[in-house]
């Protein structure tokens, strides 16, 4: 067990390039199912939800070759169409194989994921879904088998957009006999980059980027090569770190665009923001950052996954904020621990409000999740003394070398292995 061990108060300098998104990579190494052949992807990140996914893959039969975050995957030999319950609970996007290989081999059985640590995260919409497609669903021994001759195309209009579901129906639609529409379709980056690596395969679908997708299902599909875009919440929380410790730093990110209303948020906090090309420069020396409100959206609205490391910032902010999670209404566990570091946070309902202090000081807190344990990295930077962060294999599951990206703009963190849990 690995614990960070943060000195507070470095201000941070110097210029980290992000790392590619794992929420994209999730999406595109299952879609690889659906073909038969060698695919390569690059950019894909070093962390641990990547390397769940790809023990996964194997275990269907998928071989894999990973190395500097270039991945190649075989799917020529699918041997099996069952994910169980070791897998899918490390990992509930382990769901994300359920649909390809329904839509390619008629038959999947994947373990039902259960809650999650701030809650239940429901997969009915994907059910629901597949079964309008054409397939026969039945829950058996906590495990979702789901059967098929072939799909057939159908009209599906989402009640909640949902990145995931729209990613399952998509990789299921790609092989469906005939024409499916999509509503309210999840307008993600990630999912336009799921549905340009589907096209790269072969696949039609139209609308990418609108809620709207149509999908023209095809007989087959062939491998291909993929390209996973940059971590858009990787770049929030490393601009958040700079903000924070009131210091000028810069990013090298490509895809701006994915992070406009972050940005646009940062600069109502007094940051100053300036953009050249794929670099974003955050300059927050000597800014004492205004309390902002949040309210979190789907894209491209403020991210569910930015909320807790937006609480950290806030902690320090002048005046009140209000920070309301609508997509994870509670998905507040770093509240207690942030308030361990002095913060003065009160939750009501999916809110926090938070009351700007003058200063955090240094204790031993614990992770719950990985942007939990993102948030608590963070106030670590600033506050006074040493703060020691446990459990951080949340954080490993999806920021690729952390620390180092830290510790390469002056901040003082050390990963310390630890029998404390
Ligand atoms: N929902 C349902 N039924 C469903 C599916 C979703 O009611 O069948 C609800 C959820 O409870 C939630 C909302 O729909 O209120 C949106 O959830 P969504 O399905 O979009 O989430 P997800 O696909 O399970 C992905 C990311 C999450 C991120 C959410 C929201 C991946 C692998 N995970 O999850 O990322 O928070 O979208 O943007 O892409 C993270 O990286 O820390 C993380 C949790």
């Amino acid at each position: 067990m690995d614990k960070f061990v943060i000195e507070g108060g470095h201000k941070l300098s110097g210029r980290v390039k992000i790392s590619g998104a794992k929420n994209s990579a999730l999406a595109l190494m299952p879609a690889v199912l659906l073909n038969n052949g060698i695919n390569k992807f690059e950019n894909i990140p070093e962390v641990n939800d990547i390397f769940t996914m790809i023990k996964l893959l194997k275990h269907l039969g998928v071989s894999a070759n990973f190395e500097n975050n270039s991945l190649e995957l075989d799917s020529t030999n699918i041997t099996n169409q069952d994910a169980p319950y070791e897998h899918v609970k490390k990992m509930r996007a382990s769901v994300y194989v359920l649909g390809p290989l329904l839509a390619r081999y008629g038959y999947s059985k994947v373990s039902m994921p259960g809650g999650c640590a701030w809650g239940p995260r429901p997969i009915n919409l994907h059910l629901e879904a597949l079964e309008k497609l054409g397939a026969q669903i039945t829950l058996d021994g906590g495990d979702i088998i789901a059967k098929a001759d072939r799909l057939h195309g159908a009209n599906i209009n989402f009640d909640i957009s949902s990145v995931g579901a729209t990613g399952n129906t998509i990789m299921a639609a790609v092989l469906a006999k005939g024409e499916s529409k999509i509503q309210n379709a999840a307008i993600e980056p990630e999912i336009i980059n799921l549905c340009e690596y589907l096209i790269s395969m072969g696949a039609r679908i139209d609308g990418v980027g609108t809620s709207t997708l149509t999908v023209d299902g095809v007989d087959e599909l062939h491998a291909s090569n993929g390209e996973i875009i940059g971590d858009r919440i990787e770049a929030g929380t490393l601009l958040i770190a700079g903000a924070l410790t009131k210091s000028k730093i810069e990013i090298e990110y490509n895809n701006i665009n994915h992070i406009e209303t972050v940005l646009s948020k940062l600069k109502d906090s007094g940051a100053k923001i300036s953009i050249n090309n794929n670099i974003v420069e955050l300059d927050s020396c000597n800014i004492d950052a205004n309390a902002v409100h949040v309210a979190t959206a789907i894209y491209p609205g403020f991210p569910t996954d930015m909320q807790a490391q937006w609480i950290a910032y806030m902690a320090l902010a002048s005046g009140t904020s209000k920070v309301t999670d609508n997509i994870y209404t509670d998905r507040f566990s770093h509240v207690p621990e942030l308030i361990r570091l002095g913060a003065s946070i009160e939750q009501v309902n999916n809110m926090a409000i938070i009351h700007g202090v003058k200063r955090l000081k240094g204790a031993k807190v614990m992770s719950t999740d990985l942007r939990a344990s993102a948030s608590l990295v963070l106030a670590g930077l600033v506050a006074e003394g040493k703060t020691e962060v446990l459990r951080i294999y949340h954080i490993d599951r999806g920021y690729e070398k952390i620390e180092h990206k830290l510790s390469q703009l002056g901040a003082q963190i050390e990963r310390v292995k630890t029998t404390e849990f």
